[in-house]
């Protein structure tokens, strides 16, 4: 489905029917990857998954695409559809974007999920790191950031085993406008520290993290936890930062506990 939100066409599914469930990928992937979520979840809730400007379907914008102009392209669709509340999950820079979203609309958060994300701002290094491969984008094409990101991406175990995942991101990374690879690049570098927000966090909230997850570790998921007053933290085995792609069984049977365990 589409719609025009915020001065732009936005992409979106929506599956199954009850208490709704938003789901915001990872960089630089799209909807897709919350495939088989969104199979398990639509059995008991509205499950509602965007591709955030620029990816995916999504028409894109040329500028930096900030956590907060996601979040608020979020906001947006959500009115569209009516829907005041949610639960709001989101992996990785979707976990960024949730952050932002939750600062600015806290009372539309019933619970949140945080999966192989981090609180953090960039270091020095790390902003220089995104501006250098906005340029390599922008320059070489998004095949490139394919074959340089996958292996980042993934956990040493679907590497070895699972070359058909192995496939299936590379392909979603090689999908994306480069514009848009760039975009996201620069606004991630721009984002600001959540630490703080985490004090304020007070919905039940889940943790995940890949046992294998490299670039936002189980020891930055325990810092949340720590910091999150009603939160759990659940550790995905062999899995690296796309949890939810690499080992979608255990990902699933502790998002559904979740949402049992604390109805809303
Ligand atoms: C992601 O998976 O969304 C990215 O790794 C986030 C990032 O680059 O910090």
């Amino acid at each position: 489905m589409q719609a025009k939100i915020n001065g732009i066409e936005l992409a979106f599914d929506l599956q199954g029917s009850g208490v709704p469930v938003l789901l915001l990928h990872a960089f630089p992937l799209n909807r897709s990857m919350w495939q088989a979520q969104a199979n398990a979840l639509s059995r008991q809730f509205r499950v509602i998954t965007p591709d955030f400007r620029g990816f995916g379907d999504s028409e894109r914008s040329d500028e930096p695409y900030t956590m907060e102009l996601l979040a608020d392209d979020i906001c947006a669709l959500l009115k569209h559809l009516s829907v005041d509340q949610i639960i709001l999950g989101g992996l990785s820079m979707g976990g960024y974007v949730a952050f932002a979203f939750y600062l600015k609309y806290p009372e539309m958060v019933q619970r949140l999920i945080l999966a192989d994300t981090r609180a953090e701002a960039d270091t020095e290094d790390g902003k220089a790191n995104r501006r250098a491969v906005a340029e390599l984008a922008r320059k070489r094409g998004a095949a490139v950031i394919a074959e340089l990101m996958t292996p980042k991406l993934l956990g040493a175990t679907t590497r070895q085993e699972k070359p058909e995942v192995v496939k299936r991101v590379k392909e979603m990374i090689a999908a994306c406008a480069p514009t848009a690879i760039a975009n996201a690049q620069i606004g991630m570098s721009l984002r600001p520290d959540s630490t703080s927000t985490l004090k304020a966090i007070t919905c039940p909230t889940l943790i995940l993290v890949g046992e294998e997850d490299l670039l936002t570790t189980v020891e930055m998921a325990k810092n949340m936890h720590s910091k999150i007053k009603d939160s759990v933290l659940q550790v995905v085995p062999k899995a690296g930062h796309l949890s939810n792609l690499e080992q979608p069984e255990s990902f699933n049977a502790h998002l559904v506990d979740f949402l049992q365990d604390q109805p809303v």
